[in-house]
């Protein structure tokens, strides 16, 4: 094997290292170290939208989770093109927005917008009748078979997956002191007997 100028470490060299002697050759090396050195002091020195910061990251508005009694939800019944579509599946209020053929006020299943979908999902049914009243309390949804608990545990899991979730459903703040006194004076009755 030869050592001299024709190896093939000779030839890689010579097209890195510019042979002084070659000017052309000197003045295109030099011409392309410049921008080279250019674009990664602009890339290190650059402000503005286009380079990463944290602030970025941390400026992101994070949805605030709220709590909403089936009046308070009533409000994202997307009938207002400017106001988000909200619906309950088992307690948890979900943004169903980006689906307002679905819900909107001409899509088929308008009638969950704005409402505890739950006993609809469990039941298969979307009419109105079957949904809880909007000042009543809660629907606790204890009178569900296994059946209609694994329709609805199966509705829960794809609104889940779908939709993000943006508060809970909760008790009207009258009804749930009408609950909690309910809730302890039966335990009263019990310590008494
Ligand atoms: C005539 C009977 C029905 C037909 C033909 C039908 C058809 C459909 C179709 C084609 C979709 C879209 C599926 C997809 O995006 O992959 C859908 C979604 C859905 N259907 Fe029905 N459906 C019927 C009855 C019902 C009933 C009775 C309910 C009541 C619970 C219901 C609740 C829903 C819901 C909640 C969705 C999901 C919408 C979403 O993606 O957010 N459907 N249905």
């Amino acid at each position: 094997m030869s050592k001299g100028p024709n190896t093939w470490l000779a030839r890689l060299t010579g097209y890195i290292v510019p042979d002084p002697s070659n000017h052309v050759q000197l003045f295109l090396v030099g011409i392309a170290g410049f921008f080279i050195v250019r674009s990664i002091i602009a890339a290190l020195t650059r402000k503005g939208p286009e380079r990463f910061s944290m602030d970025s990251v941390r400026n992101q508005p994070v949805p605030a989770k709220r709590n909403f009694t089936p009046r308070e939800l009533s409000e994202f019944d997307g009938k207002d093109d400017s106001t988000p579509v909200y619906m309950s599946v088992k307690g948890i209020v979900y943004d169903v927005s980006a689906s307002r053929h679905f819900y909107g006020p001409s899509g088929p299943y308008k009638n969950f917008a704005g409402r505890d979908a739950s006993r609809g999902l469990a039941f298969n049914n979307f009419d109105t009748s079957v949904l809880s009243d909007l000042d009543g309390p809660v629907d606790k949804l204890e009178d569900l078979d296994k059946s209609e608990w694994a329709s609805l545990d199966e509705w829960a899991t794809f609104f889940a997956g779908k939709y993000p979730p943006v508060g809970n459903l909760v008790e009207p703040p009258a009804l749930e002191s009408k609950e909690e006194s309910k809730e302890k004076s039966k335990e009263e009755s019990k310590k008494d007997q």
